[in-house]
């Protein structure tokens, strides 16, 4: 008798889209406690990768740290999927995409600092972060369980659902480039009052922190609204449960969003509000990618049997 082991990439990959939001998170904190400079040098700080971790250095050194361990990370889980799926190859090559956005934003992190913050490589430094985060969660959702189609969900049930979870991840990501520009155009208190800005439904858009913050507050909206389009069209079509909770999480996580948008703005950018403002943009970007990634991965409807590629088309 054969046993064999299950494959641990699809855990591996799982384990990088957390380990992800946690450092995303820790970035964040970065930027909210002013311990962005809190190292002054790059890639050593003080000239040393063991600073005493006290005050700024404590966020900034840690954010390095579980930086460096995503790396280790993902390049085990790239080393695994090499090993156990040679079938599937797209695999091995969106992790080798992935290992490169890593390095690049390591290089971006550096950037930051030796530059001191310009207002473009910041905003580019959450950018990559997000672009990262949502490949690993299409990685982490066109891996599991084996990979094989979602039992009752049909081609063009799962055609609208891509479409629909697609779009509404495009306007997040795209809304969350705005909430960068804002967060490094120091634009988070242009609109001090909320629901209304400046006292007015539409404030005068006389500069660029008050028209960056605006926008973001106008992006919100469409933004929140794909995410309660994407559940109707899911409760209408009676979509599997597998994907149905992928749904709901994410209208739990755009209600939570604009809350915490609120929150941000009426604490006058406390850290605690603000940094999970960046954590639950993220975890919806994510949880959106998987949802458009597991409705790429319908029954065979034309007799032909289901074969574990149907998640190739993901990243054709
Ligand atoms: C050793 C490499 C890295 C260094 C030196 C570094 C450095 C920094 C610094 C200094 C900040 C604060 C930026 C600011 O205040 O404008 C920051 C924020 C951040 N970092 Fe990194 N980082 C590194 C790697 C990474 C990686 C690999 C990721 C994610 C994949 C990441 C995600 C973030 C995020 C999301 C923020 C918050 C950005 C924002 O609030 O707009 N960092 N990082
Ligand atoms: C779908 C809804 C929303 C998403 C996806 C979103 C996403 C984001 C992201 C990713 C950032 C940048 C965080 C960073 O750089 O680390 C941000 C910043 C910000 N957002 Fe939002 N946001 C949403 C709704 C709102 C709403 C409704 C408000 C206010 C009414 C708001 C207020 C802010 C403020 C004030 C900042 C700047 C925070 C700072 O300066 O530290 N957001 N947003």
């Amino acid at each position: 008798m054969t046993t064999e082991s299950a494959p641990l990439h699809p855990r591996a990959f799982r384990v990088t889209v957390v380990w992800t939001l946690g450092l995303l998170f820790l970035g964040s904190v970065v930027h909210a406690t002013e311990s962005s400079l809190a190292c002054p040098d790059w890639p050593t700080c003080f000239g040393t990768m063991v600073p005493e971790m006290t005050g700024g250095v404590f966020w900034e050194h840690l954010h390095r740290l579980v930086a460096g361990g995503l790396v280790l990370m993902f390049g085990l889980a790239t080393w695994l999927a090499r090993q156990e799926a040679p079938d599937r190859p797209w695999i091995f090559k969106a992790c080798l995409a992935g290992l490169g956005l890593l390095v690049i934003q390591s290089i971006f992190g550096g950037l930051t600092v030796i530059y001191r913050l310009p207002d473009l490589v910041s905003t580019t430094h959450l950018t990559l972060a997000f672009a990262f985060l949502t490949l690993a969660s299409v990685l982490a959702a066109a891996t599991s369980r084996g990979g094989g189609p979602v039992e009752g969900l049909h081609e063009s049930m799962g055609m609208r659902l891509r479409a629909l979870a697609g779009f509404a991840w495009l306007l997040v990501f795209l809304q969350s480039v705005v909430g960068g520009l804002v967060r490094h155009t120091d634009a988070g208190m242009a609109c001090p009052d909320v629901p209304l800005c400046l006292g007015q439904v539409v404030p005068p858009l006389v500069n660029l922190p008050i028209t960056a913050h605006f926008a973001h507050r106008v992006v919100a909206l469409v933004a929140t609204g794909a995410v309660l389009w994407l559940a109707v069209a899911a409760h209408r079509r009676g979509v599997p449960g597998r994907i149905r909770r992928w749904v709901v999480a994410a209208v739990a996580l755009v209600l939570v969003q604009v809350a915490l948008g609120v929150a941000s703005v009426l604490t006058v950018l406390a850290v605690v509000p603000v940094s999970l403002h960046t954590l639950v943009a993220a975890a919806l970007l994510a949880v959106l990618a998987a949802t458009a990634t597991l409705a790429t991965r319908p029954e065979a409807t034309s007799g032909a049997p289901a074969t574990s590629n149907a998640s190739d088309a993901v990243l054709a």
